[in-house]
């Protein structure tokens, strides 16, 4: 069992809250903004708006725009190779900036620093970057600016391993739905992925921390929760407990105002029969589940060390449709693991089919340095991958309209997000499955339960035709 000593003394807490103090007082009721740039997943996500949180309470307002910032934070990704060689590129470009405004302050945090390869390079070669923190140090991020901006030092703090911070400041975007982190770290170590060297083990955040932070959530206007976990499944077991997480969502259901619950992500190998009953006998659980699958081919899982097969996987999935019919479900692929051959790729496409996701999240493998699978020879052309992955996205395109358009003639709730992004003359909002549905409307409707008929389906987005207003 895990050492439970992981969470941060409300001392400690309560030491990085002053230095919050100690920096706006420093500002001396000066305006000066600060601009965080997040890449990669939710939880990274949900990690920003802590430090927006913090900044915030030390005087910051916060920007869009990096021009005008006095402090800008890239929080990082280190999952694929891609989203690394974007932060390259746009701390490139933040040199200029710096030349014209010295006093700017620069900071990279995030899992990508949380390798030492990448902080010893951003520390040689990106000279105008004043401050590096990994995951492990967020929670003393106003120490740590304090440092460089009242000590003029260049700080790289990635030290300390996994733990758990209450009481940081969080800033939500004041919507009707929110983020909650339950857990952080990775037990699994699949043999592509970088998280568990980044993140930690796992480790589980307090029910009553978790239930009073939604409980304050619903009390500001929330009511569709998401709760993160790189495996939501295990949430509890760091304590020894079995079925946590089923637990955690009946306790989620009772808090008044919350409407709506969902999750990710959910690891095959640990989602339990117990889970989906909760999630079918519980009105407020979306039926929807994400439930990565990464290959259809048994070798290729077990040399991810995944720890499932695909008929154990396409089992979890009859039973979640035996007892949730109409249950959304959606899943990652990764094209191109090393030794993934034409045979393993076309298992794949075998399981979409039959799986028939609503929608996938499919990349393309990216070499992980540190990683079990960095050490094994591709087998396949980078031509050739390109080749399967298209392959992948047409099959799954077809797939994808075939299931919207099982929506088409019903009526179902939306909870609205404001206006369409592609169309200013429509509303959108998301329904239970978190499929994004487009209707004609007005602002008055956003972050409310409204009826919509479905009338027609495309591959990506649902249109129609709103009913009735529901004051929930
Ligand atoms: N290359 C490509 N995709 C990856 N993922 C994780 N590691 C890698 C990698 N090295 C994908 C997996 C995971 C999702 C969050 O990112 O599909 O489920
Ligand atoms: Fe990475 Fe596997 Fe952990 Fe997900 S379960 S974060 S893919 S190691």
């Amino acid at each position: 069992m895990a050492d439970r000593n992981v969470k941060i003394s409300k001392q400690n807490i309560e030491k990085q809250k002053e230095f919050m103090l100690l920096i706006k007082k420093n500002l001396g009721g000066k305006k000066a903004f600060a601009h965080v740039e997040t890449y990669g997943c939710q939880q990274n996500v949900n990690d920003s708006q802590r430090i927006e949180g913090m900044l915030l309470e030390m005087g910051y307002t916060l920007t869009d725009n990096r021009e005008e910032a006095d402090v800008i934070i890239f929080n990082t990704c280190a999952v694929r190779e891609n989203a690394e060689m974007r932060v390259y590129g746009n701390l490139g470009a933040l040199k200029h900036l710096k030349k014209k405004n010295p006093s700017l302050i620069i900071a990279v945090c995030g899992c990508m620093v949380q390798q030492e390869h990448i902080a010893a390079r951003i520390k040689a070669k990106y000279r105008h970057v004043d401050l590096v923190f990994g995951p492990h140090t967020l929670w003393k991020f106003p120490s740590l600016l304090f440092d460089v901006t009242e000590h003029k030092e260049r700080v790289i703090n990635i030290s300390g391993e996994g733990v758990i911070a209450e009481g940081i400041p969080v800033h939500y975007d004041g919507g009707a739905k929110a983020f909650v982190s339950i857990m952080y770290g990775c037990n699994n170590f699949c043999t592509y992925c970088i998280v568990p060297y980044v993140r930690g083990r796992e480790r589980s955040r307090d029910e009553e921390d978790i239930l009073n932070e939604i409980r304050t959530l619903s009390q500001s206007g929330v009511r569709e929760i998401m709760l993160l976990g790189q495996n939501v499944n295990s949430y509890g077991k760091d304590r020894g407990e079995t079925d946590g997480f089923s637990r955690l969502l009946e306790k989620v259901c009772e808090i008044d105002g919350i409407e709506r619950i969902r999750f990710m992500s959910s690891h095959p190998k640990d989602i339990s029969p117990t889970l989906l009953h909760t999630m079918a006998q519980n009105e407020k659980i979306c039926n929807q589940l994400h439930l990565p699958l990464q290959s259809g081919s048994n070798r290729v899982l077990s040399e991810m060390n995944r720890n499932y097969t695909a008929e154990k996987y396409l089992e979890t999935v009859k039973l979640a449709r035996t007892l949730m019919p109409d249950i959304a479900l959606t899943t990652d692929i990764i094209v191109g693991f090393p030794t993934e051959t034409e045979e393993d790729f076309t298992k794949t496409l075998d399981i979409l089919r039959e799986a028939k996701y609503d929608s996938i999240f499919s990349f393309i493998y990216s070499r992980r340095e540190g990683t079990k699978a960095a050490e094994l020879e591709n087998v396949a052309t980078e031509e050739e991958i390109n080749n399967r992955f298209q392959r992948m996205l047409d099959v799954q395109n077809a797939l994808s309209y075939e299931c919207n358009a099982v929506h088409e003639g019903k009526i179902e709730e939306v909870l609205v997000e404001g206006r369409s992004k592609t169309d200013e003359h429509m509303m959108t909002g998301r329904n239970y499955a978190n499929k994004i549905v487009n209707f004609k409307g007005d602002d008055s409707l956003k972050d409310k339960f409204v009826k919509v008929k479905i009338t027609k389906a495309q591959t990506w987005i649902l249109y129609g035709e709103i009913i009735e207003i529901l004051d929930k």
